[in-house]
Order: structure tokens, then C-alpha cells, then sequence
């Protein structure tokens, strides 16, 4: 059965453009409960960490350095089927090929600032969940 949760994040330039209310509200719209939610900001080794995955990738280092470079907001959205569902809302990884009025198509500048994250798989969504959040933040 599929999951309930994705893990979200508002990148550090969708944040410093001032989007994050227009990202949230297209989030709401598409029917999904935000059940945990905290504005931060990475050090370099929680951007690593939380990267890992891609750790042998070209673009690590880079998206690190990114990903730490300012304030994000980090959110735990729930809905049936929501990873799917979110990367539904949220379009292709790089916004120049996302669907017309996706999140990453209104709001994303580049295939590294591309407004938000969006868990792969529900076993990710937790791994990521509990990453920023502990069960006392999770509602
Ligand atoms: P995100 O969903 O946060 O997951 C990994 C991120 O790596 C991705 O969004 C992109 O912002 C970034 N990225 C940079 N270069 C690439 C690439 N060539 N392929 C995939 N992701 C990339």
C-alpha cells in the first residue's frame, strides 16, 4: 500500500524570493495536510548528510553549498499516495521540462534552485521526516 507522507522542502532561493506563501498555498490547494513544518537553515554537514544518497554524483558538492546557503522551510505534507501525488504538484526536476503550473514551473530558477524538494519514496519521506523533525514537532 502506498504511504501517506512526503518530505518537502522550499529551497534557499524560492525562500529569499519571498515564494514560500504562494508554494504553501499550492500545497493546501492540492489537498494536503501539513503535519510538521519549521523554518531553518543546513550547516554544510546536515546538507551532506541529508544529501547522502547523491554523495557520489557531480553536482554534490554544489548542491550542498546550495542547500546551506540560506533559510528553507522543511514540511511534512500528508495526503493518500503522497509522494506521488506531491511530485505531481511539484513537477520535473529540472523546471525548464515541468508540467505548465507546477510548483517548480512557477517558482524555480534552475535544475539546482528548483524551488522545493520532494521525497522519492515513502521509505525516504520518513528517513526524511525524522530527519528535521522528532515525534514531539509531528502532528
Ligand atoms: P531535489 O529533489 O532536491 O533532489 C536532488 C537535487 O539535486 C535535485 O532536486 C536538483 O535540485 C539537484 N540537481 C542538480 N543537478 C542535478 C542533476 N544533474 N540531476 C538531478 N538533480 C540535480
Amino acid at each position: 500500500m502506498s504511504g501517506h507522507k512526503t518530505l518537502t522542502m522550499i529551497k534557499p532561493v524560492a525562500f529569499g524570493k519571498n515564494y514560500t506563501g504562494k508554494i504553501l498555498a499550492k500545497i493546501t490547494e492540492a489537498g494536503f495536510t501539513i503535519s510538521a513544518m519549521k523554518m531553518t537553515k543546513l550547516t554544510i554537514v546536515q546538507a551532506q548528510a541529508f544529501y547522502n544518497v547523491h554523495k557520489e554524483r557531480p553536482f554534490y558538492n554544489d548542491l550542498v553549498e546550495f542547500m546551506s546557503s540560506g533559510p528553507i522551510v522543511a514540511a511534512v505534507l500528508e495526503k493518500e499516495n503522497a509522494v506521488e501525488e506531491y511530485r505531481k504538484v511539484i513537477g520535473a526536476t529540472n523546471p525548464e521540462n515541468a508540467d505548465k503550473g507546477t510548483i517548480r514551473d512557477l517558482y524555480g530558477t534552475s535544475l539546482q534552485a528548483n524551488a522545493v524538494h520532494g521525497s522519492d519514496s515513502d521509505e525516504n519521506a520518513e528517513i526524511e521526516a525524522s530527519f528535521f523533525f522528532s515525534q514531539l514537532e509531528r502532528f
